[in-house]
């Protein structure tokens, strides 16, 4: 296949000139059978994740390799060869399959960055059923809403989560089973009836276990989403998406064998499945997974101490660092690190500048979701970069920016950033939602719901959200989630809540809210109401502002207008008002 990778990226490349023709001959002799033949499938054209990732390796020469190392938030380390991870991922799917699990069945996982996730959700893909992980900072009903929409069958969790799971058990009858991770026995609580013991359990299982079947059609993983209206959605993907992932991490991340990649995202989002698992894993590369807190100088250690030498992260994280300075990334030898890649949210051209300065190395911007599965539109190694463009579309990737009417614009001009259909690891559907993931696809094109352009040189620039949903720090979240938990305060009357814009997190959930009879705004119910939030659905997605009004502005039809509020709260033109309430 032609796709050219130089294996060691040149400072400051964005300021060269572009390396245009490489890409276009690779997207000229591109075929997804050419990615195909590059993994190892299984008798009867099936394909399983587990095997890509993990048993290939363990059978193969990368047997006695470092796959995982690990590090606690106490400092406590561990490290894990493929033929371990093998051994203990065939357990747990023997445990699974003595709880009765069956191939399509949800499997959640609701647990702290520690590496059982890892056993726990390739033995969840060797048995064939559907893994889905959750984010550890999300509060009883977030977990309640996803169990209940795809009727989870077991859960994974810890000592320390499993009571948000608690409350909210009795509206879950399909929920069956809680397996406790109690690791390093952190809190020693009898357990109930429904609940079981990891480790125990996987010291009574067999370690032999024969992969089922699964098609590169069948289900995999199930990740929730935000959209603009309704609770989040699970955007379902295949087997299959490996080849994707596989792809990127190759050319994208530029992981070769003797990498040490470290990507900083949590487990529970998509970038910490795709890239912080499968994409890496399926090339045989060794992977840094920290359960510590954000800090910078924390960070600079674990990228000195393990010589990552590609590193995945995102903006947040990125002004952050920036915010601690660059003396003190001076302090640490990080002559190991050698590429940088970035995603999640628009990468502000200062913090390319401000990379460079203190690494010596560009961050390379990459655009994405949840439900492509992979890398679309992104910066190549070999490519001069764009300070502030996502970069362009991978060979594989037809990308478009279309008018209201969904047909392709013109380049400079501004419009719905589109995809065309069918990559391996698109999306399959949204659990129980066919209608709004048809709704996704018109005129041919997979509209992405964010807004962008392109230049002549085809660089592709994000221009923002086409709906209402948040990016806060690099996590979506959707207004009609949290407007529904603010309403049940007892003190709310209505809310309406849009994404205002933040220095360090891109956008803070802001919340606009009426207060029922009875009650009056102070400081105090300010804060009641933010913890409330913060509990009851997630630490990330709470409103860090509130504004309390007497009513919200509707419609006649008395929807609650929250572009004008944002428009208000931006100072922006207000827009068509004709439908506004008198
Ligand atoms: O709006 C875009 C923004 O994040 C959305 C996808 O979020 P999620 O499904 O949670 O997946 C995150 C990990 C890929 C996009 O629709 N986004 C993602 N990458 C970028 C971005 N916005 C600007 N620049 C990016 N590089």
């Amino acid at each position: 296949m032609e796709f050219k990778v130089y294996a060691k990226p040149e400072p400051a490349s964005f300021r060269k000139h572009p390396n245009l023709p490489d890409l276009e001959k690779a997207r000229a002799h591109f075929s997804w059978d050419d990615v195909g033949r590059e993994l190892s499938w299984l008798p009867g054209g099936n394909l399983n994740m587990a095997h890509e990732c993990i048993d290939r390796h363990a059978t193969g020469t990368r047997r006695g390799k470092i796959a995982l190392y690990w590090e606690g938030r106490d400092g406590h380390t561990e490290t894990y060869t493929f033929a371990e991870l093998k051994n203990l991922s065939d357990r747990f799917a023997n445990v699974l399959k003595v709880l009765g699990v069956r191939k399509g069945d949800r499997v959640f996982f609701f647990l702290e960055r520690i590496p059982e996730i890892f056993v726990a959700l390739f033995g969840t893909l060797k048995l064939g059923a559907v893994a889905g992980p959750l984010f550890s900072a999300f509060g009883p009903d977030a977990i309640r809403d996803r169990l209940a929409d795809c009727n989870a069958k077991i859960l994974i969790t810890s000592p320390e989560l499993r009571g948000r799971v608690e409350e909210v058990k009795s509206d879950l009858p399909a929920l069956e089973h809680l397996i406790i991770v109690d690791k390093g026995g952190r809190e020693a609580t009898p357990l109930k009836h429904y609940e079981i013991d990891y480790f125990r359990a996987m010291e009574a299982a067999s370690d032999h276990f024969v992969l089922e079947p699964t098609s590169p059609d069948d289900f995999s993983i199930i990740h929730y989403t935000s959209g603009t209206t309704g609770k989040p959605k699970g955007a379902v993907h295949r087997h299959k998406a490996i080849l994707g992932q596989y792809l990127t991490a190759r050319h994208v991340l530029d992981l070769h064998e003797d990498d040490v990649y470290w990507c900083t995202a949590d487990p529970g989002w998509v970038t910490g499945t795709s890239y912080g698992m499968f994409g890496p894993w399926s090339i045989g590369v060794p992977l840094v997974f920290f359960e510590g807190p954000f800090s910078a100088e924390g960070w600079y250690k674990i990228l000195e101490k393990y010589k990552v030498t590609v590193w995945y992260t995102a903006p947040t994280a990125i002004r952050m660092l920036m915010k601690a300075g660059e003396e003190i990334v001076k302090k640490f030898d990080l002559s190991a690190l050698r590429h940088m890649a970035s995603v999640g949210e628009p990468l502000n051209p200062e913090a390319i500048y401000w990379g460079e300065k203190a690494f010596g190395l560009v961050f390379h911007d990459n655009w994405w979701q949840t439900e492509t599965g992979c890398m679309q539109i992104a910066n190549l190694p070999t490519m001069t970069v764009k300070a502030g463009s996502m970069g362009r579309p991978l060979p594989g990737v037809t990308a478009a920016v279309l008018d209201d009417r969904f047909n392709p614009l013109p380049n400079g001009s501004e419009g719905l950033l589109a995809l065309k259909p069918e990559w391996p690891s698109q999306f399959r559907t949204y659990w129980n939602r066919p209608d709004v993931y048809d709704s996704r696809f018109k005129n041919g094109w997979y509209l992405t719901g964010d807004r962008a352009r392109t230049d002549t040189d085809g660089y592709f620039w994000f221009v923002g959200r086409a709906d209402d949903v948040i990016n806060t720090a690099g996590h979506l979240v959707g207004p009609f989630e949290v407007e529904s938990a603010l309403i049940e305060h007892p003190a709310v009357a209505e809310a309406a809540v849009i994404g205002k814009p933040d220095e360090e997190r891109g956008e803070i959930v802001k919340a606009f809210v009426s207060l029922r009879a009875g009650f009056t705004a102070s400081e105090e119910l300010e804060k009641d109401i933010k913890n409330y939030v913060r509990k009851r659905l997630a630490a990330h997605a709470y409103p860090r502002e509130i504004a309390f009004l007497p009513s919200l502005p509707k419609t006649r039809s008395g929807k609650i207008m929250r572009r004008l509020l944002k428009a208000r709260e931006l100072g922006l033109p207000e827009g068509d008002t004709s439908t506004l309430e008198d």
